[in-house]
């Protein structure tokens, strides 16, 4: 689909107030976008395993103005607290989206949001909370279109999702989406996340993250910033070839079940992810001295065990630790006496892969 598809026909339907509720997951790259285009098109395409556990629960209530409002009339309230500090951002998103969706200066909002996992835990939580606040938006415009098909509908969620956060726009559907032009992808596109089509082997079924909690500060460097510094970067175009090269082996693997080449890929990403952090000028290292403690741990104990365990990191020092559900319990074990002490507060969460955004 192109991106004027998605500007409606004017509505012809009329809503007066009302409620909607969605949950949306976090989710975790395997191969990571970094770096990106105008208007949030990514430099290269990434794919991700849904989460399940790591969600945002959003309820947007809505009331026509009376007379339209010249700017955009909303509250925004988070975990129960009004937060106004939030706003702008949520204003830039509506400037973007408003193309899109010409109701929203026709209603009052109040945004509520919670996130199920712990207060700024370092969880990069604008795919969760991005991908539920225009899940809760298309809800709205598909009542005021009730002859809306769901493949639009999921389409343009994850089109708007994307210009609020572009990773949000995986955080739809699952267990694994792809975003971003590819070959060997069919549909796939830079606009929205689509669903991986092909039969995925059994063993990465139900496959488990656990988010080790190692630094849950706030990050010395946002990803906007650093995906701004992929612009000129020495190594940015060798990157973005690599990302390609890396998701269409990566294609293979899932469907054939190669674990091992699974890995390879899985922690090869993550660590060129870091290495184009601290190769950007200006440079900056967003992992802690106890992200390498647990990664040099985990490759002892894969040696040792012979176990398929494996790390992830998204842009931050916390370490995802991505394992089929047959080792659940040994891995637990592991986590627990040899990883948990580099955990802040000994903190972790288990999660494992899920279905995407649901209604609440
Ligand atoms: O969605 P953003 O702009 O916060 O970027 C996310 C980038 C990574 O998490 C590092 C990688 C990815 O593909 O999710």
């Amino acid at each position: 689909m192109t991106e004027v598809e998605f500007i409606p026909s004017p509505y012809t339907n009329d809503l007066k107030s009302g409620k909607v509720t969605w949950q949306s997951p976090s989710n975790i790259a395997l191969v990571k976008y970094w770096g990106k285009k105008e208007n949030q098109i990514p430099a290269n395409p990434s794919i991700s395993f849904t989460l399940s556990n790591c969600a945002t629960t959003t309820t947007v209530s809505y009331k026509k103005l009376e007379v339209p409002f010249s700017g955009f009339s909303f509250d925004f309230v988070f975990e129960g607290e009004s937060k106004e500090d939030f706003k702008p951002k949520i204003v830039t998103f509506f400037k973007r989206i408003e193309k899109y969706l010409p109701f929203l200066r026709q209603y009052h909002f109040v945004i509520e949001s919670s996130n199920s996992f712990p207060h700024s835990s370092g969880i990069a939580s604008s795919a969760s909370s991005m991908s539920a606040l225009a899940m809760c938006f298309m809800d709205l415009e598909r009542q005021i279109v009730p002859d809306m098909n769901n493949d639009y509908f999921l389409k343009k969620a994850s089109f708007l999702s994307r210009l609020g956060s572009g990773s949000a726009c995986r955080s739809l559907e699952g267990p694994l989406v792809e975003w971003g032009a590819h070959k060997d992808f069919q549909d796939s596109s830079d606009l929205y996340g689509v669903p991986f089509s092909k039969e995925v082997h059994s063993v990465f079924q139900n496959y488990q993250d656990t988010v080790l909690l190692v630094d849950k500060g706030t990050k010395q460097v946002s990803s906007t910033v650093g995906h701004g510094l992929m612009h000129g970067h020495p190594f940015a175009e060798q990157r973005f070839e690599q990302a390609h090269e890396n998701l269409g082996k990566l294609k293979s693997v899932l469907v054939e079940g190669d674990i091992d080449g699974f890995i390879d890929i899985v922690e090869s990403e993550a660590l060129t992810l870091h290495s184009m952090m601290m190769t950007s000028m200006p440079y900056f290292i967003l992992m802690k001295p106890n992200t390498l403690e647990i990664i040099n741990k985990i490759w002892k104990f894969r040696k040792k065990s012979h176990s398929h365990i494996c790390f992830t990191l998204d842009a931050g020092a916390n370490v995802h630790v991505l394992y089929p559900e047959s080792e659940k319990k040994v891995i637990y074990d592991f986590i627990d006496d040899e990883l948990s002490i580099y955990c802040q507060n000994g903190q972790y969460i288990h999660d494992c892969v899920g279905f995407g955004a649901r209604q609440r």
